[in-house]
């Protein structure tokens, strides 16, 4: 099994959300985010997989964290509930980990396991849209583990006010396949 975290954070403060929103629109960050993830099996809490237009992402697996047994997902093919986060030590797949803060904080500093093998750090330099209602979410201590615990084996891209890192997880195997599909998502900017 491969775990990678892709977020995209605001500068200084690690901001992801305020309220249920991400407060910038980079579409370039959106299709890099979607260049990366096409085809692949996804991770996301319950309020992130709210927010995804018609509670889906088309051509992908999601894996929906919710601690409740109910809970009804909008694609029975697809789209699976997850009620324990160890039940992903069991799978052999590539993961993708979407959001939101909760579900990074889990992984990032939760059972060494689980710690994602890789993660995808994008660091936003823009505004924040500051008329959003809601709690501001970050993601500090996703961030210190971050600088504690991994090391950069990519360049640093700058696109449209976002800087991309691709972070490894210092002393771990890591699969170069995976490597080499984030490195060409990131670096094809069809
Ligand atoms: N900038 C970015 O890269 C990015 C990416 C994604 C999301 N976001 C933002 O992040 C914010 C949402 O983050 P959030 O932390 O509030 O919500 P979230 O992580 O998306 O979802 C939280 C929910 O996930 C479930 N959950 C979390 N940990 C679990 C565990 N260990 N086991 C079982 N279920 C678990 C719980 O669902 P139940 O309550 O149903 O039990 C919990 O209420 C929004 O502002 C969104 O826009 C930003």
């Amino acid at each position: 099994m491969t775990i990678v975290a892709v977020w995209c954070r605001h500068e200084g403060d690690n901001i992801i959300g305020i309220g249920p929103h991400i407060p910038w629109h980079v579409s370039s960050d959106f299709k890099r985010f979607k260049r990366l993830t096409l085809d692949q099996s996804l991770i996301a809490g319950e309020k992130t997989y709210e927010s995804f237009p018609n509670r889906t992402l088309p051509d992908r697996k999601i894996y929906v964290l919710t601690f409740n047994q109910n809970y009804e997902v909008s694609d029975k093919e697809n789209h699976f509930v997850v009620t324990d986060i160890n039940a992903f030590k069991d799978k052999t797949e590539i993961f993708y980990i979407s959001g939101g803060a909760s579900v990074y904080k889990a992984f990032m500093t939760g059972d060494f396991e689980l710690k994602p093998d890789i993660v995808v750090d994008c660091c936003y330099h823009g505004a924040v849209d500051k008329t959003l209602q809601g709690p501001k979410i970050d993601i500090t201590p996703c961030i210190e583990e971050l600088s504690k615990s991994y090391r950069q084996i990519s360049e640093t891209y700058e696109e449209d006010n976002v800087t991309t890192r691709v972070m490894v997880k210092k002393g771990d195997f890591v699969d170069q396949s995976v490597i080499k599909h984030i490195l060409k998502a990131i670096e094809n900017k069809e």
